[in-house]
């Protein structure tokens, strides 16, 4: 099922995510499956709960968008264990629509995970993945792209939100 995504501005993409300790859940199952719907469906590579208003520790990634079901991957409870190097490139939200700005991330990340059903995982991503990685485990931890931006940067995003806003132009 398609789920609204959240934008910013809504206290729960700005709230840290609770841990979850229930595996093998019928309600896991479907928070994943509608994750993936609502993903693809904003055609993008990652969506983190808090962006359908489930503030659970649960990320869904797909660097192919959908074309390649070997790269569907699902991290429940992630957390980045080592970073190497350095990278910068344009960075969006699906909660920030119609904004991307370079960001700095780390070039490779290793990440140690739940799957679904609750078994440990670990993986290792370098530039987009590595990226989405980074991106969405920020989520989870009620950090935005536009956080890594300079406080001017930021404030001018903010202050063309809050016309959108007013104008009903950001729902
Ligand atoms: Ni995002």
């Amino acid at each position: 099922m398609v789920l609204k995504i959240l934008k910013y501005g809504e206290p729960v993409l700005e709230q840290p995510a609770d841990h979850v300790s229930d595996f093998n859940t019928p309600d896991l199952k479907k928070l994943v499956e509608d994750m993936f719907d609502t993903m693809y469906a904003a055609k993008g590579v990652g969506l983190a709960a808090p962006q359908i208003g489930i503030s659970k520790r649960v990320t869904v990634i797909d660097i192919s968008v959908g074309e390649d079901e070997t790269k569907k991957l699902v991290l429940i409870n992630p957390e980045i264990v080592t970073r190497e190097g350095t990278q910068v490139g344009e960075e969006g939200c699906l909660s920030i629509p119609g904004f991307r700005e370079p960001v700095t991330r780390a070039h490779k990340v290793t990440v140690k995970a739940h799957n679904e059903k609750g078994e440990t995982i670990e993986l290792s991503g370098e530039e987009l993945l590595a990226r989405a990685f980074q991106h969405e485990i920020d989520h989870l931890n009620g950090k935005l792209f536009i956080n890594h931006l300079s406080a001017l940067k930021r404030d001018i995003i903010r202050r063309k939100i809050k016309k959108m806003q007013k104008a009903g132009e950001w729902d």
